[in-house]
């Protein structure tokens, strides 16, 4: 096994010498936190300003808790309006919307602050009467926001503070038009943040529209190495790759294996099962339900092995993930970069190691120099080889285990019904749930539907030059991160994959962005306007107007 490292992450200010309310303070002695973080002690004062704030710091270092502390520093004790947030976080996905509003509420609540969870696939009713009631701070998903300001619940013309949690991410095609309409809807001149591990020139147009004179923060180049990760690489031939795969994840300590494909993640996981490794499936194309209850075991300790498509590469934290295995490599740096982030976080040791077939073997050794990672690379034909054991992997029992994603976890939904867990049963129930689900499902495009799924945003993805939309109206402020030269080295630029999240179930590799396939309830129509390219002006509507942001194109 690979040696642990002492904790490299900076640590800087004791957060009692920083300039932060009392409230605040005794929230962070009862949770332990002692010190900054560095993008903590960074940030702080800029934000805490009122300035706009470009942050880019490696995985697990603490970007949450700065945004955390930043804004319920600024709002502490100040008036509720009700439907008028005054402060609004997007993200990507609903499980990090979910984690990201957890660790905002004990400081919002010292803070008498409250904090709204928004976000698709859970009861709009619910989140629909928080906001009439008013809440200070929403955590969202960028599509049942803009429902619920089309509904008349929400209005953004108070908002004071946008955070864009994995901005790069958020800025690419598949978010980009949901997240330009939001910040169009809030006050021209109020606060914007954007976070990520790979803050990068992706962000440009969001920065060039929405920002002004923005203070960047870095404290890692773009393809950020985290320094207690061990990266490894095993070249296998695909007859062998299910037995290598079983070996890891038979280890012992929590791992957390990503695949390419929803399909592949369901298979993979079943597989572990039927040879003694209690594994569960988390992707997109399953109920929120299910979703949350396997996230929730996952998180409890109940099993060891979370086999997920990139519906779980960013953001989460999870406790004590000690190794993650591309199972399927990652198709560029940043994919790595945060897949790989799922462990080694907060200054603890992980072990990253990618299975390469040989006709990955050249593309994974370039993801990995891209990445600036050193490596070590290792021929493994069977799980009996030195290379797997050394990582901690054995043979697994041979005896199938319980199905983890059939027993209801700590945490899971009350109402969960794991009877129509799988197969036909479950897209009946989802086809019956269409109407309330189908809107929230837009937002995750792909967390719900598959990557080609979201219809529209894969078809929209097709056109890389559709990033262009929206002209800077506001020339000299883009203190841009791409400015920085260490920038987009490696990455991607202006993909045509739409967002993060999965491809449709097994659906070949070539061609995304332009496909379409897979979608459970449709998605948005194919391209349905929003195509790239269409050429709405930076700066519409940003005078606030209603505060409404609205959703363009037919649903
Ligand atoms: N000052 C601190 N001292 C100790 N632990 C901290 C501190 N700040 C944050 N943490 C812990 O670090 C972990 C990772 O934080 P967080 O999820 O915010 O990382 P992140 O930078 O957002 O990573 P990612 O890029 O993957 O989203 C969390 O468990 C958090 O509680
Ligand atoms: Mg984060």
């Amino acid at each position: 096994m690979p040696k642990a490292r002492r904790r490299s992450t900076h640590r800087s200010s004791r957060f009692e010498d920083m300039a932060l309310p009392e409230e605040l303070l005794a929230v962070l002695a009862e949770q332990g936190l002692d010190r900054a973080f560095e993008i903590q002690e960074a940030i702080l004062p800029d934000a805490l300003a009122g300035r706009d704030v470009l942050a880019r710091a490696e995985t697990g270092s603490g970007k949450t808790l700065a945004f955390t502390l930043a804004m319920t520093a600024r709002f502490r004790g100040r008036k509720v309006h009700r439907r008028r947030p005054l402060g609004v976080v997007l993200v990507p996905t609903r499980e990090l919307a979910v984690q990201v509003v957890d660790t905002i509420h004990p400081f919002a609540r010292a803070s008498r602050v409250r904090a709204q969870l928004v976000a698709g696939g859970m009861n709009i009713e619910k989140q629909a009467e928080a906001l009439r009631r008013g809440v200070e701070i929403i955590v969202a998903t960028p599509g049942r926001l803009i429902d619920l300001a089309e509904r008349g619940d929400l209005f953004l013309d108070r908002v004071e503070t946008t955070v864009i949690d994995e901005a790069d991410h958020m800025a690419d095609l598949g978010f980009l038009p949901d997240v330009r309409d939001i910040l169009a809807a809030t006050e021209m001149g109020s606060q914007k943040m954007l976070f990520s591990a790979t803050l990068d020139g992706q962000v440009e147009q969001i920065v060039d529209t929405f920002l002004v004179d923005p203070v960047t923060h870095e404290t890692t180049p773009v393809a950020a190495a985290v320094t207690t990760m061990d990266h490894h690489a095993l070249a296998i031939a695909p007859s062998a790759k299910r037995e290598v795969t079983a070996a890891l994840a038979a280890r012992e300590g929590r791992s957390l294996l990503f695949t390419r494909t929803q399909l592949g993640a369901e298979r993979v996981a079943q597989e572990l099962v039927e040879v003694g490794v209690p594994a569960a499936a988390l992707h997109g194309n399953k109920q929120q339900g299910l979703r949350t209850n396997v996230l929730a075991g996952f998180r409890e300790g109940a099993f060891p092995v979370l086999v997920a498509t990139d519906v779980a590469a960013r953001g989460l934290h999870i406790d004590d993930v000690s190794m993650v295995v591309h199972v399927d490599p990652a198709d560029d740096v940043k994919e790595y970069v945060h897949r790989s982030g799922r462990t080694a976080r907060a200054g603890a040791a992980g072990t990253v190691v990618t299975l390469a077939l040989p006709h990955q073997v050249k593309s994974t050794r370039s993801i990995l120099e891209g990445a600036h990672v050193e490596s070590i690379w290792a021929d493994a034909d069977s799980a009996g080889v030195e290379a797997i054991a050394e990582l901690g992997g054995r043979p697994p029992s041979g005896e199938p285990a319980e199905d983890p994603a059939t027993v209801k976890h700590k945490g899971a939904p009350r109402k969960l019904d794991l009877s129509r867990r799988s197969g036909a049963s479950t897209r009946q129930a989802e086809e019956r749930r269409a109407n309330e689900e189908r809107r929230a499902s837009w937002e995750e495009p792909s967390q719900d539907v598959g990557r080609g799924g979201r219809g529209g945003r894969g078809g929209r993805g097709g056109s890389g030059g559709g990033a262009q939309r929206g002209a800077s109206t506001r020339g000299g402020s883009s203190a841009g991160p791409s400015s920085g030269g260490t920038r987009s080295r490696g990455a991607r630029g202006g993909s045509g994959r739409g967002d993060s999240e999965e491809r449709g179930g097994g659906q070949a590799r070539g061609g995304r962005g332009g496909q379409g396939s897979g979608g459970r309830s449709g998605g948005r129509a194919g391209g349905q306007g929003r195509s790239g390219g269409q050429g709405r002006s930076g700066g519409q509507g940003r005078s606030g107007g209603s505060g409404a942001p609205r959703r363009k194109g037919s649903r």
